[in-house]
């Protein structure tokens, strides 16, 4: 479970009652709960972290009953102060200043004196295509040709490297000497990028308390075509969150701290499509099976671009026991990723989705019922009833709500044109739901009723008439015939193809 609830949404504050008092930009720290200004409306924060920047302080806000993805850096300005702040809870809050320190300190060194960054805070603003923003290419390569001559710099952030940092970069406590402070900061930073390697390594991402993944580490990410503004932190290497823009390959998804590297880089890479077996393809998209055991590298890298978007899940490091069914549009220049899921090779739940994701890029466009009803497509074929791994994210709930009300409403309305019965069971059946999921979409509908002792289904006529309209507007659909799949055989001991 996300320390935010399964949603990313949560109260701030809810560990019981606080004192209150007035604060000044100075004395408000970490912890607190502040009245701060959103979208022309005062509403609690919480303070996650503090960060010094050329324009002033600036506060990193969590929004009370907001998901997490809307948090975002706020100046003094936005915050309230003729009102009064709720302090941190002494007790329960201990452990947390131990951590405050270290993420505010963290947080302004990776903040060098470079121009503030404007977060953006509403997922419609999570991207941008090349014609809607000023390319920021330009801008990072003359950053780093100033920069010449500096070895920090000029360091290219490959796979996992981290920078050495200098005692220059450090915040330094009145009472200590530079050389005291120096070894306290290495430390310090050492141990946050042990932290952040874990993370990264050990899998669990969401059930891990450290305080570290709450807030958003990667600022603006190159992708393809695309420039992206992630949600929600994924644990790349520490060194990246320093960085302005990082660069990912869209095909290898390789990922750079630096423009020159990642240039270098585009020279040399051949991958144009994602490396698996090619199982679906229509006028519009393909499909693509990717094994985590034998593509491990890449199977990685998706996970940690897909934790940018996807913040109540397990990050699986352990990508081995998962297959990955990864949707592409075709140009060109190759097979571009659009989204996918994954799926565990054996499933003691029943679950036939891991994780889905729509790249942000595309969401909203009707991609999101393509790759949950090619996840139906593949149980069908394994004559199994399916569901996706809870718990869902509140986009993710409406999109299997979605999916689940039109496929059931399609099925009893042609079975009504028929004049046929149907039951539970067999709409399951024939839809590759679970019973559970089947009764849920009922019930949520209201379509179920009871009478003279027995239980039916009514479709209301308002029903009928949304349903002829969404028709309407639903332009794809997968083409079943065209799957070339059959479910893969593991052994036991590998889990891994058994040919
Ligand atoms: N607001 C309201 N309704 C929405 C929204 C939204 N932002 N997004 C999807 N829906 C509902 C709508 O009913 C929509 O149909 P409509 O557009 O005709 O109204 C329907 O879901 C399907 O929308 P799609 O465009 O097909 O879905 P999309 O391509 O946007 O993908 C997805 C949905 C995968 C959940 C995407 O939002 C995403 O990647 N989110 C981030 C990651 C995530 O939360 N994944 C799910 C986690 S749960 C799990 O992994 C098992
Ligand atoms: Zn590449």
């Amino acid at each position: 479970m996300s320390p935010n609830g399964a949603n990313g949404e949560a109260e701030v504050g809810s560990d019981g009652p606080r004192q209150k008092g007035k604060a000044t930009p100075d004395t408000l720290q970490v912890g607190c709960i502040a009245f701060v200004t959103k979208d022309g409306h005062s509403r609690r924060a919480e303070i996650l972290s503090i960060k010094e920047t050329k324009s002033g302080r600036q506060f990193y806000c969590n929004f009370d009953n907001f998901n997490k993805r809307l948090d975002e850096w706020v100046p003094v300005s936005r915050i309230d102060f003729d009102q009064d702040v709720e302090w941190p809870n002494p007790d329960k809050d201990k452990q947390k200043d131990a951590k405050t320190k270290k993420t505010a300190t963290v947080a302004k060194k990776s903040q060098p004196a470079k121009k503030t960054q404007k977060r953006v805070g509403k997922r419609e603003q999570s991207v941008a295509s090349d014609g809607q923003t000023s390319h920021p290419w330009t801008e990072f390569v003359e950053s780093q040709s100033k920069a010449d001559g500096n070895d920090k710099a000029n360091a290219s952030l490959e796979l996992g490297a981290t920078p050495n940092l200098g005692p220059d970069e450090m915040e330094l406590d009145e009472d200590e000497t530079p050389a005291s402070a120096a070894k306290k900061e290495h430390a310090q930073s050492f141990s946050r990028e042990q932290e952040i390697e874990k993370l990264r390594t050990s899998g669990s991402m969401t059930q891990n308390p450290a305080e570290i993944s709450r807030i958003r580490n990667i600022s603006k990410v190159e992708f393809g075509r695309y420039v992206l503004f992630p949600w929600y932190f994924s644990p790349y290497p520490e060194a990246f969150s320093q960085e302005d823009c990082i660069y990912i390959c869209e095909f290898c998804l390789n990922y750079y701290g630096d423009f020159k590297s990642f240039s270098r880089h585009r020279m040399k890479c051949t991958l144009q499509h994602p490396p698996g077996n090619e199982i679906y393809r229509d006028d519009f998209v393909s499909f693509f099976e990717i094994d985590g055991r034998r593509q491990r590298t890449w199977c990685r890298n998706l996970c940690l671009l897909s934790k940018m978007f996807l913040d109540h899940k397990t990050l699986y490091y352990d990508v081995d026991p998962f297959l990955f069914y990864v949707m592409t549009t075709r140009d060109d220049r190759g097979s571009h990723l659009i989204g996918y899921f994954s799926k565990e090779k054996e499933s003691a739940d029943g679950y036939n989705v891991a994780c889905i994701l729509t790249m942000p890029q595309y969401q909203r466009k009707g991609y999101g019922r393509l790759l949950i009803q090619f996840s139906y497509e593949l149980s069908k074929i394994e004559g199994k009833l399916g569901s996706p791994e809870k718990p869902l994210s509140d986009l993710g709930l409406l999109s299997y709500r979605q999916y689940w009300s039109e496929n059931i409403l399609d099925l009893l309305l042609s079975k009504s044109e028929s004049g046929e019965k149907v039951t539970i069971e067999e709409i399951a059946t024939r839809l590759a739901m679970t019973t559970q999921d089947v009764e849920h979409t009922l019930q949520a509908l209201k379509m179920q009723v009871y009478h003279k002792g027995e239980h039916k289904v009514v479709i209301p006529d308002k029903l009928v008439e949304q349903r002829a309209k969404s028709r309407a507007k639903q332009k794809r659909q997968v083409d079943s015939q065209r799957i070339q799949w059959k479910p893969p055989v593991f052994t036991a001991a590998s889990r891994t193809w058994g040919w």
